[in-house]
């Protein structure tokens, strides 16, 4: 078959152009428009990656006019329903779901290397007790590198194995101590006798007074969340984890900067957000008023929760979290939970609104897992890193994929410059 071509021509005479147009295995074509400047002198001009595809990818698909979300393959309703949150992390890291006896060693290295190194640990004590936990953990996770000299060197595959164990495993660990830091409660060390989330919720909630008994239904809450959060194609935070690891940066300083790309409102703080929005609004009589400001852009108001670039249909993942929902307000007796029934109410009148349906705006993820995490007692500000911690094993996968990938360049987008056109120096005498 004759490969299938793109036809750029232009209104001024210049000759067209032609460029191939390559097909993944399920979702829209792209041009590769690589040969672009070296054909025409020109570049593509498209802020914010609206029609770019930044690399080929085998890991996570989205087809957001359908709302599918699928993790090599496997749709995320049934991942969240059978998967425990490491089989989930073992199948988005290594392509295939484990058998069982891979999934004892996965799990068995994960949980060996939970521990981090004691001067790590004092690292906490320089930060303020009132720092936000993404502060925290960007400044840890970076420093993992000055502890892990042996793993860091990403040409060499054992290297980037052994640093996807311990960010994975170290990340529960230093998420909870950043919230006991906070706390002034001392900072309680993991339990191999404890699955992955129960020890994440151990390490959070357990002191070293009493003993501590996992409740099913809410480690199964937990467990479902992070899986939902586990990956999401080329979002704004893995671009950034792929373009700094694009230089030949370590692994650790990589998930730090996808840390600090997660840590903004319109991505991964969005959890955070939607919480303070439905404290502002405080009762359901006020929706009305709530929903026209954010109709009228006052004051940049939005539907914190709604939204989002590439779902333009139900966000799957917003489905399986308000059912979650439901299941952790029945355990814990607070079926009449003022704020879910808050969101509820905000969701459908939402949903019903012109506005909203015209601008194909629906509930994405965020606007229920903050209502789980807070009938969880996590407390707001650590929403976002535990956002972080789940997505520490998309971001690993995704740096691991580029490095293997021969296409990898370095990420260097171009410009269109609108700045002063060149100009001689002017003596300050001489200047206005
Ligand atoms: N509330 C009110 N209006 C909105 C919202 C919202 N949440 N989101 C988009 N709009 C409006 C915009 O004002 C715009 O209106 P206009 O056509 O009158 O100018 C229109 O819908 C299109 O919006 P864009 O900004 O072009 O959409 P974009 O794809 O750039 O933004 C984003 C997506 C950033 C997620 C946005 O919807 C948003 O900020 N939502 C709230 C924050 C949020 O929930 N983020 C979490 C995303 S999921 C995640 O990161 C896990």
């Amino acid at each position: 078959m004759s490969e299938k071509l793109a036809t750029l021509s232009f209104s001024d005479g210049k000759p067209s152009v032609d460029f191939p147009v390559l097909g993944g295995s399920v979702g829209p074509e792209v041009i590769d428009v690589r040969a672009l400047y070296a054909k025409t002198g020109m570049f593509t001009y498209d802020p914010g990656f609206m029609s770019t595809a930044s690399c080929r990818s085998n890991i996570t698909y989205i087809d957001g006019d359908e709302g599918i979300l699928q993790y090599r393959g496997y749709p995320i309703e049934q991942l969240a329903e059978h998967c425990s949150f490491l089989e989930v992390a073992y199948l988005i890291l290594n392509g295939e779901l484990p058998n069982q006896r891979q999934l004892e060693v996965f799990v068995d290295i994960i949980t060996h290397h939970t521990m981090v190194h004691e001067q790590l640990v004092r690292f906490y004590s320089g930060f303020r007790r009132d720092a936000h936990p993404m502060a925290v953990l960007c400044g840890v996770v970076g420093a993992l590198s000055a502890f892990y000299h042996d793993s860091i060197d990403i040409n060499d595959p054992p290297s980037r194995e052994i640093s996807a164990f311990r960010l994975i495993a170290k990340l529960p660990t230093i998420t909870a101590m950043s919230y006991k830091y906070n706390t002034g409660q001392p900072f309680m060390y993991p339990r191999n006798s404890l699955s992955y989330v129960e020890n994440f919720l151990y390490m959070m909630f357990g002191t070293p007074c009493e003993e501590r008994k996992p409740n099913p239904v809410l480690t199964r809450a937990m467990e479902r969340i992070l899986i939902l959060h586990a990956d999401h194609e080329q979002n704004a935070s893995t671009s950034t984890v792929r373009l700094a690891g694009s230089t030949g940066a370590n692994p650790f300083a990589c998930i730090a900067a996808g840390i600090a790309s997660l840590w903004g409102p319109a991505h991964g703080g969005a959890n955070e957000a939607v919480l303070k929005m439905l404290g502002e609004i405080g009762d359901a009589k006020n929706i009305p008023s709530f929903i026209k400001r954010v109709k009228d852009k006052e004051g940049h108001a939005m539907l914190m929760g709604f939204g989002h670039r590439v779902y333009k249909n139900y966000d799957p993942r917003a489905k399986i979290i308000q059912k979650t929902c439901h299941e952790v307000l029945e355990e814990l007796d607070l079926k009449d939970d003022k704020l879910f029934k808050l969101a509820l109410a905000l969701e459908k009148v939402a949903l019903e609104d012109d506005y909203f349906i015209k601008r194909k705006l629906y509930p994405n993820v965020d606007f229920y897992s903050g209502i789980v995490y807070k009938a969880l007692g996590i407390p707001v500000s650590m929403f976002t890193a535990i956002f972080a911690l789940a997505r520490t094993v998309g971001w690993i996968a995704q740096w691991t994929e580029l490095i293997g990938d021969p296409d990898q360049k370095i990420g260097r987008p171009r410009q269109l410059f609108t700045g002063a056109a060149g100009r001689d120096f002017v003596p300050m005498e001489k200047r206005k």
